[in-house]
């Protein structure tokens, strides 16, 4: 048995989170990654805020009815998601209403955007929810320190899907929070698929590590199928950096990605979202459903990490977790046999 911070926090059995991907829905991911003693997290699933509430809704209705363990959220807080304040504050007052769900739902993770607003609204209307913040550098990490939120997920660029202008790798990424919060609860994120990952990230002083990827290559997941076939023969050089909704996005290599494959500057990202045009933005999340629910992966977008290139076959969610805390335990106890 492996006891951090994150185990006791969250009451769970394996410090393995699923990480929020959406607009994808995680929904039956979050249930098995729950049922099988992880942290499942929920996806901010709609871009425009269209149907967001019902539909974030009866998400959590759905966990709630088929399994009884915690879990947790994603809300991401970027400028053009226009539904981040009414689903903050709508998810504090379920919570109040709702004594499983306030049982249960204990994990809030923010993303995309600021954790500052997200702080007040649930430090004051969900003081038991514990909040995390997504960071992929230092100086944010200390934004989210300063705002007072209970916990850090560190996100290197090898990481999948939404990305920054940062460009710093976990493995720098994870050390320097660690050693520079080592009070702060810590979940590094962005290329683990693998128990040597999972024994590496808790190695480097984080309190559990969660992974994107390597879920969605898993049986429970609900992922279209040819989505999920791809990743077994990628290779860790098939993914690319380009531009999404929020900033950069690392996406596979296919004839979407290479048509949209540059990342803009901050610059004109910004331009770009104030000059918003809301056909253009539905017209991309469109290439990000057919991949999803179609299964066209040539003209979608698909997302993944560089983790692509450690992951052979598709897994069930209750063997990625057992089978690689288990493992990592058996590293990390030879290493230890090997000193003197
Ligand atoms: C398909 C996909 C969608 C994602 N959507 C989100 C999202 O909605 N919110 C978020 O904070 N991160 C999102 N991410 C990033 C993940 O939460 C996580 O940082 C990433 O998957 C870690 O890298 P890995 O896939 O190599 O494990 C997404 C990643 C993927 C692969």
């Amino acid at each position: 048995m492996i006891k951090t911070k994150i185990t006791e926090m969250f009451g769970i059995k394996y410090p393995i989170v699923s990480a929020p991907m959406g607009p994808f829905y995680t929904t039956e991911l979050t249930i098995a990654v729950a049922e099988a003693g992880g942290l499942g997290t929920l996806s901010h699933v709609t871009l425009m805020g269209k149907n967001s509430v019902t539909d974030m809704k009866a998400q959590l209705e759905h966990v709630l009815e088929h399994t009884d363990k915690p879990f947790g959220v994603n809300i991401r807080t970027a400028r053009v998601q226009t539904d981040h304040k009414i689903l903050l504050n709508q998810i504090a007052k379920w919570r109040k209403d709702n004594p499983k769900l306030r049982e249960q739902l204990i994990y809030g993770v923010t993303s995309a955007g600021g954790s500052r607003t997200a702080s007040k609204i649930w430090k004051k209307k969900a003081p038991d929810l514990h909040h995390f913040h997504v960071a992929p550098a230092l100086w944010l990490v200390d934004k989210v320190v300063a705002a007072g939120c209970d916990g850090i997920v560190a996100t290197g660029t090898e990481g999948g899907g939404h990305q920054s202008y940062e460009g710093i790798s976990t493995l720098v990424l994870i050390q320097q929070v660690a050693q520079k919060y080592p009070e702060k609860p810590l979940i590094a994120c962005g290329g683990f698929a693998t128990p040597e990952g999972v024994a590496s990230g808790l190695a480097m002083g984080a309190d559990a590590v969660a992974m994107g990827t390597r879920f969605i290559a898993s049986n429970q997941s609900e992922f279209h199928p040819n989505y999920k076939a791809l990743i077994p023969p990628a290779t860790a050089r098939d993914t690319l950096l380009t531009t999404g909704g929020f900033g950069p996005i690392r996406l596979l290599k296919n004839k979407y990605c290479l048509e949209h494959g540059k990342v803009i500057s901050k610059e004109e990202k910004i331009k770009q979202e104030l000059a918003y045009d809301l056909d253009g933005f539905l017209e991309d999340l469109h290439k990000y459903m057919i991949v999803y629910t179609e299964g066209d992966v040539e003209n979608g977008a698909i997302p993944v990490g560089q983790t692509v290139g450690l992951i052979d076959s598709l897994m069930d969610v209750d063997d990625i977790i057992t089978s690689f805390t288990k493992e990592a335990e058996s590293i990390l106890k030879n290493l230890c046999s090997k000193i003197s």
